[in-house]
C-alpha cells in the first residue's frame, strides 16, 4: 500500500511540474497527466478497492486532499499565465501616443513647373494674364497666320511633326498670339506657357520642350515698353541686376525683330564654358507685332501696336539653377529631382 510519503512525493512532483510550466497548452497537459481519466492521481485512486477495508477511508482522503491541491494549484497557474499573456498581449499592442509620426515621402515640384510659376507671379505684377491655346495646333495658327507661307525658309528651323495634311503639333507657342487676338479686343496683356514639339533629339535638344509666349497690344505699345518689360523680366527672375542688350535679329512676325542676351550670370560677363567665351547668354527673341499677324487676329495695324516674346522655359531654368544638361529634365532621376 502507498505510504502517506509518496502520496506526498505526488503532490511535490506536481507542484514542481506546475510552476515550472509556462504555456496554457502545457497546463492543459500538466492537468491531463494528474488529473485525466489515465493521469497518476487518477491511476491511485483506482487502486482504492485492491486495499484492505481499513486502509481505503485513510488513504483515499489523502488522495482527494492532494487531488484538490494539485487542482487548485493548476487554476492558480493558469490565471497566472493568463494574465502574464494578457499583459503581454497589451504591452505588444498599445500604441506609445508620444513618438513621433511615420511621415510619408512628399514629392517635389519639378524645375520646370517650378521656373513656370516663378515666371508667372513676375508676369503677373506687370499685369499679365495667362492664356492657353491646344497643342495640336493647325497649319494656319503654327506658321500661316504669324507670316510664315508655304515655302517660306522658316518652316525649314521647326523641325515640324506633322499628323496630317494640316494638322501638326505646335512647334512653338506663338500660334496662341493670334487665337488670343481673335477673341478678344485690346488691351492686351498676355503670357502664353505650355508644351511644344520639335523632331529634333540630341544633347541639347529634346523632342518636347516648354516655351513662355508674351503678347500686348494696346493703342499705343512701343519698343521701349518691350524692352522695360523684358529688362525687368531678367532682374527679377535672376534676382540679379546682369547687362541686357537688345540685339537686332529676325522673326517673320516681328518687325522689328530683336533678340536678348543678357551678361553671363556665371562668369560675370568676363567669359567662361556657359557663354562660349563671349561673356553674353541669349535668353529669347521679341519685336513688334507685324502688322499681317496683328490682320489675321482681326485687329487693325492702323490703330494698334503690339510686342511680342518668346522664350525657353527650359534654358532659363538651366541657368538659374546652374543644371548643365537638358536631358536631367526628362528622364526622371529622383536625386535630381529632390534638389528642388
Ligand atoms: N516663336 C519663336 C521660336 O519658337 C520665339 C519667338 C521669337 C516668339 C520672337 C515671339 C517673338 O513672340 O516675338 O523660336
Amino acid at each position: 500500500m502507498p505510504s502517506e510519503d509518496s502520496i506526498q512525493s505526488i503532490e511535490n512532483s506536481a507542484a514542481q511540474v506546475i510552476e515550472g510550466t509556462d504555456s496554457l497548452a502545457g497546463l492543459e497537459a500538466v492537468k491531463t497527466q494528474y488529473l485525466g481519466k489515465n493521469g497518476i492521481v487518477t491511476e491511485q485512486l483506482k487502486r482504492i478497492s485492491s486495499l484492505p477495508v481499513e486502509k481505503r477511508k485513510e488513504f483515499g482522503q489523502a488522495l482527494n486532499r492532494i487531488k484538490i491541491q494539485i487542482a487548485e494549484r493548476i487554476q492558480a497557474r493558469h490565471e497566472n499565465l493568463e494574465r502574464a499573456f494578457l499583459d503581454q498581449q497589451f504591452r505588444d499592442q498599445s500604441i506609445d501616443v508620444t513618438l513621433p509620426g511615420r511621415s510619408g515621402t512628399l514629392g517635389t515640384i519639378h524645375p520646370i513647373s517650378r521656373t513656370l510659376r516663378r515666371m508667372e507671379q513676375i508676369f503677373d505684377r506687370l499685369g499679365f494674364r495667362v492664356a492657353e491655346g491646344p497643342e495640336i495646333e493647325n497649319d494656319y495658327y503654327n506658321f500661316e497666320a504669324l507670316n510664315i507661307p508655304a515655302n517660306h525658309p522658316a518652316r525649314a528651323m521647326h523641325d515640324t511633326f506633322y499628323i496630317h495634311d494640316h494638322g501638326l503639333l505646335r512647334t512653338h507657342t506663338s500660334p496662341v498670339q493670334v487665337r488670343f487676338m481673335q477673341t478678344h479686343r485690346p488691351p492686351i496683356r498676355i503670357i502664353a506657357p505650355g508644351k511644344v514639339f520639335r523632331c529634333d533629339s540630341d544633347v541639347t535638344h529634346t523632342p518636347m520642350f516648354h516655351q513662355l509666349e508674351g503678347l500686348s497690344v494696346d493703342s499705343d505699345v512701343t519698343f521701349a515698353d518691350l524692352k522695360g518689360v523684358i529688362i525687368h523680366f531678367i532682374h527679377e527672375f535672376f534676382e540679379a541686376e546682369p547687362k541686357v542688350r537688345f540685339r537686332s535679329s529676325y522673326f517673320p512676325f516681328t518687325e522689328p525683330s530683336a533678340e536678348v542676351d543678357m551678361g553671363c550670370v556665371f562668369c560675370g560677363g568676363e567669359g567662361c564654358r556657359i557663354c562660349r567665351h563671349t561673356g553674353w547668354i541669349e535668353v529669347l527673341g521679341c519685336g513688334m507685332v507685324h502688322p499681317e499677324v496683328l490682320k489675321h487676329g482681326s485687329i487693325d495695324p492702323d490703330k494698334y501696336t503690339g510686342y511680342a516674346f518668346g522664350l525657353g522655359i527650359e534654358r532659363l531654368t538651366m541657368l538659374r539653377y546652374g543644371v548643365r544638361d537638358l536631358r536631367y529634365f526628362f528622364n526622371s532621376e529622383l536625386s535630381f529631382l529632390r534638389q528642388f
